[in-house]
């Protein structure tokens, strides 16, 4: 794994950050996109899992809400920070579509990647993760995730209504 740094990647914040992974989350797919802002190869990313750009900020939470929900068949939005080869960081916000065979088994996950506007990061996102992270490691994801629930009980919304609301705010 890269050593973080504490720099945004520069990338072309118009474009949309595509990948396709089979029912577990390894990577079959890439777009040129994908490629082009997180610095890894076609490659290097095939046939590896996407915790590949994933970033040490990120609580383990989030990523079990995410699987959480997908593995129900639920589209999700997750806002991630990620982790460029470089170092360097992007945050995105993902959608995901669930592809099911003929007998209704999930065989693929396909996530797209947008930016999101960084006045939502450094009002609500960062500080929150932050905030998670710091209870993870003090107490595990357990207490990550109680902490994270009560937080959105007291906002009286779920994750993905939580997202929506605090990007809609500075589109
Ligand atoms: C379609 C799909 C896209 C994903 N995209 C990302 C991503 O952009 N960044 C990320 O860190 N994890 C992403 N994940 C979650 C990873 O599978 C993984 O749970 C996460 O990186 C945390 O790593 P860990 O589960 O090994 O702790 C994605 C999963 C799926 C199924």
């Amino acid at each position: 794994m890269s050593t973080p740094v504490d720099k945004e990647v520069a990338w072309d914040k118009t474009k949309t950050i595509m990948s396709k992974t089979d029912a577990k989350g390894t990577i079959e797919y890439v777009n040129q996109v994908f490629v082009d802002v997180c610095g890894y190869s076609e490659a290097e990313l095939v046939g590896k899992p996407h915790s590949i750009i994933r970033h040490p900020d990120m609580p383990k939470t989030i990523f079990k809400i995410l699987w959480d929900n997908i593995q129900k068949g639920i589209n999700f939005h997750a806002i991630v920070k990620n982790m460029a080869k470089s170092g360097e960081y992007y945050w995105v916000i993902t959608d995901f579509d669930i592809i099911r065979d003929p007998s209704g088994q999930i065989i693929n996950y396909m996530a797209r990647r947008t930016s999101v506007p960084s006045q939502t990061i450094e009002k609500y996102i960062a500080p929150l993760y932050q905030k998670i992270l710091q209870v993870e490691q003090a107490g595990g994801i357990e207490a990550g995730e109680k902490y994270f629930g009560q937080f959105l009980n007291e906002q009286g919304k779920d994750y993905i209504t939580y997202i929506e609301d605090v990007i809609l705010e500075f589109r």
